[in-house]
């Protein structure tokens, strides 16, 4: 790699300087939007750092999203509802490039890019080079699978409660390259990637205690930020052994080696939707004002009303009452195959959104209350009791 060549940031800031040097108009625009976005991190921050408790606090939090009362969503394990000030970031600076998209006016976005990096980074307790800002889980999940060196007679163990789409995208995998996939929980001197799907954004994490090689989220569900983007977090020491699923403008040399320092060898996806990846902040300001334990509380409390209410109603459950061991998830039993159709009614019935996966699955979010819960449970009683 020739030692002449700058990192993309570094290019692109040395363009602008060198040719609009002297234009405040820029300049302007730039720090407009930035003190912008941090005008609405600083907003959403005090809203929720009112004083208020209880029941007062969670009605605040539910006001925040913009979904009606006439529909409900029960379907966090799979899409939430982005906060409303994430949303409108992301229209707002999505007009800002639509207005101008000379790459002039977009440098703004790699600040803002990392200032959505360092917020959610310290929230791991990982550092900000520790992570990139993928699409969604199944490509973070993907970029794991795709770049260890793995040949015909290595063994890959999965867990057999993994989601469908770690389950094939190993599979296919397998089919390339020969090598075993077996599924049973085993971890010792192994390279060990957990799919956080279900727990960023819901629970407290500290991801580098728990020791992990790599770890892989969305933002669009429990953290209810912008859609289509994903968290791969890669541990230090296995970031080289790892290739890049993808290679598109913005790497540098022609070998596995960028100038893309740490984690972020894995972002060079071509395009990408700044905006979003900008108004990943909001949500990130948002999660620090509430705090991961309040947030993991209020889950729990949720999700155990929405079990009690379904026992009494003489109805089993699939998930376990334990909340180590099911959280946010909550799973009626259904005869085989009503799953899908119950889910539907009470979509169609009682305008809650829940999943017909493996069962009849609600999941509760921060943004439902408890008379939401109810009103599932009104509805849970009309169709199965
Ligand atoms: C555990 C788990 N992993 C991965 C995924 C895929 O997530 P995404 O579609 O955001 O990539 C899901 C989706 O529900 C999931 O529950």
């Amino acid at each position: 790699m020739s030692k002449q060549l700058s990192t993309p940031d570094q290019g692109r800031r040395q363009f602008l300087s060198r040719t609009l040097k002297g234009s405040s108009a820029l300049m302007l625009g730039a720090a407009a939007l930035s003190s912008q976005l941090a005008i609405a991190q600083q907003s959403v921050s005090a809203q929720f750092n009112q004083p208020m408790s209880g029941e007062d606090y969670w009605q605040m939090a539910r006001e925040q999203f913009s979904f009606p009362e006439t529909t409900v969503p029960m379907n966090a394990a799979k899409l939430c509802p982005s906060f409303r000030s994430v949303a409108e970031q992301v229209a707002f600076l999505t007009a800002d490039i639509d207005q101008d998209c000379s790459f002039n006016n977009r440098s703004k976005f790699l600040d803002l890019l990392e200032n959505t990096r360092a917020l959610v980074a310290a929230q791991l307790k990982v550092s900000a080079g520790d992570i990139a800002l993928v699409r969604n889980t199944s490509e973070a999940n993907n970029i794991i699978n795709n770049g260890l060196d793995l040949s015909a007679g290595d063994e890959v163990i999965i867990w057999d409660e993994n989601h469908p789409t770690t389950h094939v995208a190993w599979q296919v995998r397998a089919a390339r390259y020969g090598f075993n996939v077996i599924k049973v929980a085993k971890a010792c001197g192994i390279y060990v990637c957990v799919d956080g799907a279900q727990t960023w954004g819901a629970m407290a994490l500290d991801v580098k205690a728990l020791g992990m090689d790599s770890f892989a989220a969305s933002a669009h569900k429990w953290y209810k930020g912008p859609k289509e983007v994903g968290l791969l977090y890669i541990k230090a020491d296995q970031r080289a052994r790892i290739w890049p699923g993808v290679v598109a403008s913005g790497w540098w040399g022609n070998g596995p080696e960028t100038r893309l320092s740490g984690a972020r060898k894995f972002e060079s996806l071509g395009q990408r939707d700044d905006a979003a990846l900008a108004a990943l902040s909001v949500a990130a300001r948002i999660h620090d004002s509430i705090g991961s334990a309040r947030i993991e509380q209020r889950t729990v409390q949720l999700s155990q009303h929405l079990k009690s209410g379904v026992q009494s109603l003489g109805l089993p459950l699939v998930t376990p009452l334990d909340t180590a061991l099911s959280f946010g998830v909550v799973v009626v039993q259904t005869e085989a195959g009503q799953g899908g159709p119950l889910s539907n009614r009470l979509y169609e019935e009682f305008r809650i959104a829940g999943a017909g996966t493996g069962g009849l699955r609600l999941c509760l979010g921060i943004y439902n209350t408890l008379a939401h819960v109810d009103r599932a449970l009104a509805g849970i009683k009309q169709l199965m009791v």
